[in-house]
């Protein structure tokens, strides 16, 4: 009920309404200004691992045009504190001053010093002197930053009153992956960003890039230009699931060097690594496509029209393989400094393999009896290579079969006994069990009434109760789990606001598992959280599923 209704609703009933009106007038404001303030609070998502209010009470009122500081000549800080000051501004319509090197005066003051090893560890106090971030790294201030921001919401107005507190918060996992297909169907750097916006408002650190597929090769690579000016291009898409119909429209899109190193310089404002993934030795249509040499049977290939996994892989046995693989990922490491690269490994027949006399004769060679220790050959070469410039490879499960080369890293996702096996031989492992965390699946029941998903049923409860450290490892077998991500592959999603809607809320959830520890989850508690986290997402015109299953 607005004010202006309970005015009229008491006029109609109080014939002296002008002395009421005025002492009534007085208690709405009164509540009002009350109910605005309300809406601060630091129960934000995902939750903080530990908030205390301060058991006094009081309040601290952050005014329009506040000073936020931090140390001169820490460019990160200073980039840190103009996020603040943007974020608070677009969410909120509430400015901000930035400078440096404030001592007194600043309503806001960013720091390092914090001790603790976990880089994205952070204090957050609020008390009658002001805000306090300390960070024990610029990266742990960001994070903290966020929470600020989020605590504060989209409530507008000329001041902000903001409870005391003390807010200690440190993630679980110190990996926190989303992965996107940008291969199926290409997406736009802007978008790219803003999907980065949406990780880092999330907590999260890792962007898993999937950049090559047999539907499209979307990585420049200057010595090889043709790679990706046609390895791009497929003549037309099929229509629905591989029904046999076609749009008879040329689909394509790249991102030049250029481009990438754009979207890692973005990311890195964001404390986000992006991980670039080069798919090998399947889902490689698009290079075969040009470059037929390649492949088993010397080809024609063509770039790939319809979804599924092709039997036409990279020949193991010709020499031209390494060669052209260490020229892709020499260029690729120079792009992204990423310390991890992903070398793909999944779903790559082996059938070619078998029928063909390079491949058969490699294997003598190598004295090897089975095709699945030729990709172990594979990894291991590239292994070797990526090591040598200070990279370590990371390989979808497939990659355990012939044996893992050592440094390797298991990204599971066919359930988790890849990386059960994984963890057990003291491998280094990440979690992405279909089960849990394959957003392009259906997030609600009746799959007719939302957009396309590939098949399957993950809704956000599901994502929710997901526990990425699997009971039957011991402690120490626990600890080789580096962490969780989603996945958005995206056959079936073609356009932004689709593959927003896949991801939200199912990245709500993923982020309480990726920071939280198991006991103190609670998805009744959640949902209130998400409920203020959507008033932001109306804010800033990001599409999400409204039903919670
Ligand atoms: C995968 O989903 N093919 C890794
Ligand atoms: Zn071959």
């Amino acid at each position: 009920m607005t004010f202006p209704s309970v005015i009229r609703i008491f006029e109609a009933i109080n014939p002296k309404y002008d002395t009421m009106k005025r002492i009534l007038s007085f208690v709405c404001v009164v509540l009002m200004t009350a109910f605005a303030w309300a809406e601060v609070t630091y129960d934000v998502l995902p939750l903080p691992r530990s908030i205390e209010l301060n058991p006094k009470g009081g309040e601290y009122v952050l005014t329009e045009g506040a000073v936020v500081t931090y140390p001169a000549s820490n460019a990160q800080m200073a980039s840190n504190a103009q996020l603040l000051a943007k974020y608070l501004k677009e969410d909120a319509g509430f400015g901000l001053k930035v400078q440096p090197d404030v001592k007194k005066g600043a309503a806001i003051t960013l720091c390092l010093g914090l001790k603790n090893d976990c880089p994205d560890a952070y204090l957050l106090k609020v008390d009658k002197k002001g805000i306090t971030i300390q960070g024990a790294t610029e990266e742990g201030i960001f994070r903290g930053l966020m929470t600020l921001r989020k605590a504060i919401g989209t409530e507008g107005g000329e001041k902000i009153l903001l409870p005391f507190v003390t807010i200690q918060d440190e993630p679980r996992f110190a990996y926190r992956g989303v992965h996107f297909d940008t291969a199926r169907h290409f997406f736009s750097v802007d978008f790219i960003k803003e999907f980065l916006d949406i990780m880092a408002l999330h907590g999260c650190n890792q962007f898993h890039w999937h950049l090559t597929e047999d539907q499209g090769w979307r990585f420049e690579v200057k010595s090889m230009p043709e790679l990706a000016q046609k390895g791009s291009v497929r003549k037309q898409t099929v229509i629905g699931r591989n029904a046999g119909i076609y749009d008879g429209q040329p689909y394509g899109g790249y991102y030049t060097q250029q481009e990438c190193r754009e979207i890692v310089a973005y990311a890195a404002k964001l404390f986000i690594n992006v991980i670039p993934e080069i798919d090998l030795p399947g889902h490689m249509l698009g290079a075969l496509h040009v470059y037929p040499e390649l492949g088993c049977t010397g080809g024609p290939y063509e770039v790939w029209p319809i979804w599924g996994v092709s039997e036409d892989v990279l020949c193991a046995g010709n020499p031209k393989t390494l060669e052209f693989l260490k020229q892709v990922y020499g260029e690729l490491c120079d792009v992204f400094p990423s310390k991890l690269i992903h070398i793909g490994g999944d779903e790559s027949p082996r059938v070619r393999w078998k029928n063909c006399p390079k491949c058969q004769a490699k294997m003598k060679e190598l004295g090897l009896t089975r095709e699945a220790e030729l990709q172990t050959y594979i990894n291991k070469e590239m292994d070797k290579f990526l090591t040598a410039k200070g990279r370590t490879i990371i390989g979808w499960d497939e990659t355990l079969e012939g044996g893992l080369s050592e440094n390797g890293i298991v990204m599971s996702w066919r359930g988790m006994k890849g990386g059960i096996a994984a963890a057990r031989q003291h491998h280094r492992v990440i979690m992405t069990p279909t089960d849990y965390c394959y957003i392009d699946y259906y997030q609600l029941k009746d799959d007719w009434a939302q957009p396309h998903g590939i098949g399957g049923y993950l809704p956000v409860s599901k994502v929710y109760s997901m526990e990425p450290v699997p009971a039957e490892l011991s402690k120490e077998e626990g600890k080789f789990i580096m962490g969780a991500q989603v996945n958005l592959w995206t056959e079936y999603v073609g356009y932004p606001d689709h593959a927003m809607y896949m991801l939200l809320p199912r990245l709500d959830a993923i982020s309480e598992v990726q920071w939280m520890q198991p006991e103190q989850k609670d998805f009744e508690a959640f949902k209130v959280r998400l409920a203020r986290m959507e008033k932001l997402y109306d804010k800033l015109n990001y599409k999400y599923c409204h039903k919670i299953e």
